[in-house]
């Protein structure tokens, strides 16, 4: 092949100006959905009352939001025809306004907060503190992707022999199937609908079956920042509507949040339809692990892993499962995190002096217990009657191994003795998971050493492994944990387009 030097200029087409990349440079967000932020975005320091009574006063008005109709399997496949019908229009709507969109249906999340806080407050247990960041978040993913759609779907004209033009596009694909988890039932919900919607996708989006309210605020406001009523179409439903979709005629990808278990079935499913091979973008869990060797700074170690273990009631994907402590050190640390941790208020999500809220439902408060039932806990914290689950800690020993996902606030704790970095990183990896994990050290040759065999996706050092930000620390993680691209990530757009090249001879 000839090199740049071997072709003549008069060959290498110029790209025109209208349609020339724009790149833009992803806003960097305000860091609110960071725990261990100091401050929110209004300015105002985290967990102080003068932050948290007036939005707890707003959320306590705010309307209770609308019961949501559950659709049955013949529902799921009607929502796909319509979306189907309303796909082409939408993919031949210039991307710059699918973005505008987007940006507008950002403003609104910001306007509407209070509302938005109070349905994730009741239907889904959010604490204001993980409302504020909730919000953010979803914000954050509209803005991001906006930008990066702009870029990505603008067609370009590629360098090629005179005589010929050839255009370079990236499409939508069909129609995308978001299937999303109650967790985050609000930024991932709109992360994964938002990013199909802008790449010239339609969308028929199922809620987790616990939230399905907050997830129909979200579509309404999308409709009204300007997306077309049937290019977005909200399918809430059980495992039924999801089974329904993903066996539509008119199905082109899916993107879905959730447990490895249920990524896999969907994974099947598409393999086993016939037609086109499908894209499948999943998420999934982790059992996150954090290393704590002697040089680490005790506070910082307490405080990050009371964050990562315990906040939000440990129900996040990225949340600390195992503390690996190095033995010299272990009985200071453990009891520190104790001492730490039984500080933590749970109750009423919407009172500001709450840190902790409840578990999402009756089923997963059970198997949390039946698992802490099985082990015996070194400590548990206390919790109020309800759907509420005490901080606890289970000391596993040399032989035992976490390989499940505890999807609460249970952190298992294992001690390691001097020089046995590498074996403990092998336990991490022999999970097959790799989603979050988190390093304490001061020693600068051990960061290098275990950050360059990373055992995850996302990795932290000297601080918590929760919160990812959009644009900052794109999320997702590897093997068991899922498929990437990473949300709030540069590549995430790719998988929902399909790009066309046309040569036409001039
Ligand atoms: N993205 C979230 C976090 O980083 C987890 O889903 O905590």
């Amino acid at each position: 092949q000839a090199g740049d030097k071997d072709v003549p200029v008069e060959r290498v087409l110029e790209m025109p100006d209208d349609l020339a990349e724009t790149p833009r440079h992803p806003r960097i967000p305000l860091p609110a959905a960071l725990f261990g932020a100091r401050r929110n975005s209004e300015g105002l320091e985290y967990g102080s009352d003068a932050a948290l009574r007036p939005m707890a006063e707003a959320m306590r008005a705010a309307p209770e939001a609308p019961e949501v109709r559950t659709v049955d399997a013949a529902g799921a496949e009607s929502a796909m025809e319509r979306a189907a019908r309303a796909f082409p229009a939408w993919r031949d709507t210039v991307v710059g306004a699918r973005a505008t969109a987007l940006r507008r249906a950002a403003d609104l999340l910001e306007e509407e907060r209070p509302l938005l806080m109070a349905t994730l407050a009741r239907e889904a247990g959010k604490t204001i503190d993980d409302g504020v960041a909730e919000v953010r978040e979803a914000v954050d993913f509209l803005r991001y992707y906006a930008d990066e759609a702009e870029t990505l779907c603008q067609p370009r004209l590629l360098p090629g022999p005179t005589g010929e033009a050839n255009q370079w596009r990236a499409n939508g694909r069909g129609v995308f199937v978001t299937i999303s988890p109650w967790n985050f039932p609000l930024a991932i919900f709109l992360g994964q609908t938002a990013a199909a919607l802008v790449a010239g996708n339609a969308v028929v989006a199922k809620p987790a079956p616990q939230t399905p309210r907050i997830a129909a605020q979200a579509v309404d406001i999308l409709h009204r920042a300007g997306v077309p009523r049937d290019a977005l179409i909200l399918a809430p439903g059980g495992v039924d509507v999801g089974q329904a979709l993903t066996a539509s005629p008119h199905l082109a990808g899916v993107a879905f949040t959730g447990s490895t278990a249920t990524a896999k079935a969907i994974n099947r499913a598409l393999g086993e339809r016939d037609g086109p091979i499908l894209p499948l973008i999943a998420e999934t869990g982790g059992v996150n692990a954090m290393i704590v060797d002697a040089t680490a700074l005790p506070e910082q170690v307490t405080r990050d892993v009371v964050a990562s273990a315990f906040r939000s009631a440990g129900q996040r994907c990225s949340a600390c499962r195992i503390l690996f402590v190095q033995e010299d050190v272990a009985d200071r640390m453990i009891e520190m995190i104790e001492g730490a941790a039984a500080t933590l208020r749970m109750g009423d999500p919407i009172d500001p002096a709450v840190d902790v809220g409840p578990i999402i439902d009756a089923e997963a408060l059970e198997r949390l217990r039946a698992h802490v039932a099985d082990h015996t806990p070194i400590w548990q914290g206390e919790a109020p009657d309800g759907l509420f689950m005490p901080p606890t800690i289970i000391e596993l020993g040399r032989d035992e191994r976490l390989t499940k996902e505890v999807f609460g606030p249970v952190l298992h704790v294992k001690r390691w003795k001097a020089g046995e970095v590498d074996a403990v990183l092998d336990e991490i990896e022999s999970t097959g998971f790799g989603l979050t994990f988190g390093l304490h050290s001061r020693i600068d040759a051990t960061i290098a050493h275990v950050t360059a065999r990373a055992p995850a996706g996302n990795v932290y050092v000297n601080r918590n492994q929760i919160g990812a930000i959009v644009g900052s620390q794109p999320f997702g993680g590897r093997g068991m944990s899922g498929t990437g691209p990473k949300a709030g990530g540069p590549l995430y757009l790719q998988r929902f387009v399909e790009e066309v090249v046309i040569s036409t001879d001039t």
